[in-house]
């Protein structure tokens, strides 16, 4: 798309569905003992049993791959919004640390059902290698927002709070 046609400001869509991701995401890890126990109870060949906090995991994992997806598809139809870099290298770090979040926002559910659904060890592997690369990139991530918001005094954040329609 030209950069004149590329929006200036993200959708109120985009920014419901990023704030919801980040809520979701985050009971993911602040909720994570339920699905490691009935995990360990199912490797053990033992009956997992119902708990709501893993229905909660399957699920909330489930709508984050969706929203993903649907996000995705808003940003190839809307177009993308110009960086707001302060230099090239912070510029290149921004885009490598969102490509990484949204390849991790569809891998997690994918090898955590596999893991699930069709009971593979090594997917439960990758699943728990990746959770600490997302929970590193979402650390990168605030920490940048924070730098912009308070370093370079851009007001990086009113780009995920005001929408444009
Ligand atoms: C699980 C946590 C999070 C994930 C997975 C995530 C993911 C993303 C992704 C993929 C983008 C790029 C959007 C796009 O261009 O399509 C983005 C943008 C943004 N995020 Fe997050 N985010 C998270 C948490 C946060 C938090 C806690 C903050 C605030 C401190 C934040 C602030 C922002 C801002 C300001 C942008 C716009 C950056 C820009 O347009 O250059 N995010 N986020
Ligand atoms: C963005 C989506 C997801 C995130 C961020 C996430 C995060 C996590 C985290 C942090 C753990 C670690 C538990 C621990 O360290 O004790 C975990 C474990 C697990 N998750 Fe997920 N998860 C996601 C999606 C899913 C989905 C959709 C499923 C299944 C349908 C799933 C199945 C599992 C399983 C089976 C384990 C146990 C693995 C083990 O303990 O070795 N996850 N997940």
């Amino acid at each position: 798309m030209p950069a004149t046609d590329a929006p200036t400001r993200y959708s109120r869509l985009q920014i419901v569905l990023h704030w919801l991701v980040f809520a979701l995401i985050a009971q993911q890890y602040i909720f994570k003992d339920a699905i490691s126990t009935a995990w360990g109870r199912v490797t053990d060949g033992l009956e997992a049993g119902f708990d709501p906090l893993v229905l909660a995991h399957v699920a909330g994992g489930a709508l984050v791959l969706i929203f993903a997806l649907w996000r995705l598809m808003l940003r190839a139809r809307r177009g993308v919004l110009p960086a707001q870099e302060a230099n090239r290298l912070q510029g290149v770090l921004a885009k490598i640390t969102h490509v990484g979040l949204y390849a991790l926002m569809i891998l997690m559910p994918v090898s955590g059902s596999v893991a699930w659904f069709g009971g593979l060890q090594a997917a439960a592997q990758g699943h728990n290698v990746m959770k600490v690369i997302l929970l590193a990139l979402v650390a990168l991530h605030i920490a940048g927002a924070l730098y912009h918001q308070f370093v370079l005094r851009d007001n990086i954040l009113a780009r995920m709070r005001r929408a444009q329609d």
